[in-house]
């Protein structure tokens, strides 16, 4: 059965709430704020919004930790403004998906609270202290009159949800069975709180650490095992709503029920594997010292694209036409496209690929515009990781115009939720939008490009000509890419007469000769037969 189809030409904006717009002048975005500027997002062309969390929550790691699934967050208004918003994106052609926080809540929330001073309660993982008065490793001690201690799932305030362990041990009675009644009452919750959303009208939702579930599961079988559960449910009930994970592994993520996993910011130097990426390590500027890998998006043009394109590959003979490969310009954990050591010149060629890839495009919200990763904000809200890496830099307010606060906020500048990039030279909405060539038209010049030529989309054949610099690529049977992110002209030779008679589509430039395509610095170009 096809389901989700509206993924196959999606393309997705990322809109991280508190830096959006913010209707009421408290200094942080809000869901009316996003509703006033729908009609940007429908001129730029986008088809979906993913929302990060904007549910009842202490607000410790942004969102990230909830207290209430079922009701909005005061601050972002309430389950109202949240059902209107869904319509008036509706209204635009624009579905919402919400972000689904399965592995933990808050340690306010009342299910823990309850479980703290419940020693029959199995909704979280709960030990005592072994014959030595210690905890075993990683739990954290109770903060309620339960004795022994909790299993965090993120931050020591999440703590995890009991989906069971898919490996029992005598001497560990937290470790139940997926089965037990902990676990069965939590994968019910979870149906009840997609359904309370999708029955408001969301299009489905991104979600968090999906791969995270089931504890101690060689080869995560166990948690595929529940999330094809969950999908089955969902087509039954909702067929057209969409799940996308973060999970950052498509080939397994894909066949465990996910329409879509996100595909760019896992692997490379911080956990072994190669860097997949093509144009961030996911780390910034800020820790320069985790960059021992060069990304194709290189301006000197060291890196290579063969290794993203290896693991596109694979993922796609994985997963075949089942699912999507979600691929990000960035997120609010990783740093921004326009991020050192990338440079602004390499956005344009940075978006010709991400719309003309058959992967599903995401932008995440001022990457469109180029606004840059903010170096040295102090950490709110869980901005800074346990490793130490701050993302607040990729989190600051959106910059819509000249105005004060960049048009984001009425609210005084020193009570802003994140303060505005302070270059005077910084990109807004108002400006670029004004610029023809600016990147903000291209974008949504690609982005059209994208919708009006389904073959550049998901469904067209993908043929590379060239992996190196520049990189070049057939979509369909009518389109040639190029893509140079390289600060030199760059030749590829070829040995196809008929690209010849190719005609340029949109490109900055690039030209088709009869034995050579020639990139000029910092170029792309999309032609068609
Ligand atoms: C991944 C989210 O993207 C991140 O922002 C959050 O801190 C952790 N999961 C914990 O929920």
């Amino acid at each position: 059965m096809d389901m989700a189809t509206w993924l196959n030409d999606a393309v997705l904006y990322q809109i991280y709430p508190q830096s959006f717009a913010d209707s009421d002048g408290d200094g942080i975005g809000d869901l009316r704020g996003i509703a006033d500027h729908l009609d940007y997002l429908a001129w730029l062309g986008v088809t979906a919004v993913w929302l990060n969390p904007c549910f009842v929550s202490p607000m410790r790691d942004a969102g990230y930790d909830i207290a209430d699934y079922f009701a909005v967050d005061p601050r972002y208004g309430d389950n109202d403004d949240l059902a209107k918003l869904v319509d008036q994106a509706r209204a635009r052609g624009i579905r919402l998906l919400l972000d689904l926080v399965p592995g933990h809540t808050a340690d306010t929330h009342p299910w823990f609270v309850a479980s703290a001073h419940d020693p029959g309660d199995n909704r979280y993982i709960w030990s005592g202290p072994g014959p030595d008065g210690r905890l075993p490793e990683r739990f954290v001690p109770s903060p309620g009159s339960r004795p022994g201690g909790y299993l965090p799932n993120f931050f020591d305030f999440q703590p995890a949800l009991n989906f069971g362990y898919a490996r029992q041990q005598a001497d560990q009675p937290w470790r139940q069975g997926t089965e037990a009644e902990g676990p069965r009452a939590n994968r019910a919750a979870l149906r009840a709180i997609m359904g309370h959303w999708l029955g408001l009208g969301v299009s489905g939702f991104r979600v968090d650490m999906a791969y995270s579930l089931v504890k101690d599961d060689p080869g995560l079988a166990e948690t595929s095992r529940l999330w094809r559960e969950e999908r089955a449910w969902l087509d039954r009930t909702h067929p057209d709503a969409a799940l996308l994970s973060e999970w950052g592994d498509p080939a397994v993520a894909v066949p465990a029920g996910f329409h879509a996993d996100f595909f760019l910011h896992f692997g490379g130097p911080s956990d072994g594997r190669p860097l997949r990426s093509l144009w961030s390590n996911g780390t910034s500027t800020e820790r320069p010292e985790w960059v021992t890998e060069v990304c194709y998006f290189d301006a000197a043009g060291r890196g290579t694209a063969s290794t993203f394109l290896a693991a596109y590959h694979d993922a796609r003979a994985a997963i075949g036409e089942s699912g999507h490969i979600a691929l990000p310009t960035a997120n609010h954990d990783f740093a921004r496209l326009n991020a050192g050591p990338r440079i602004p010149e390499q956005l344009p060629p940075a978006f010709a690929f991400l719309l003309t890839f058959p992967t599903l495009p995401a932008i995440y919200y001022g990457d469109e515009i180029g606004m840059r990763h903010v170096p040295g904000l102090p950490g709110i809200e869980g901005s800074v990781m346990r490793s130490g890496y701050n993302r607040a830099g990729s989190r600051t307010p959106m910059q819509w115009d000249a105005t004060a606060n960049a048009g984001f906020s009425e609210a005084p500048a020193s009570s802003l939720y994140l303060p505005v990039d302070p270059d005077p030279g910084r990109p807004t909405v108002a400006g670029q939008r004004a610029g023809q060539d600016s990147l903000l038209n291209t974008v949504r010049d690609l982005i059209a490009l994208r919708r009006a030529h389904p073959e550049l989309g998901y469904g067209g054949r993908l043929e590379i000509l060239g992996d190196g610099y520049p990189l070049a690529y057939l979509r369909g049977d009518r389109f040639l890419v190029v893509i140079n992110p390289s600060d030199r002209v760059r030749v590829l030779p070829h040995d196809r007469p008929e690209l010849t008679r190719a005609t340029a589509v949109k490109h900055t430039g690039v030209e088709v000769g009869q034995a050579t395509i020639t990139a000029a610095p910092f170029s792309f170009g999309i032609f068609q037969r």
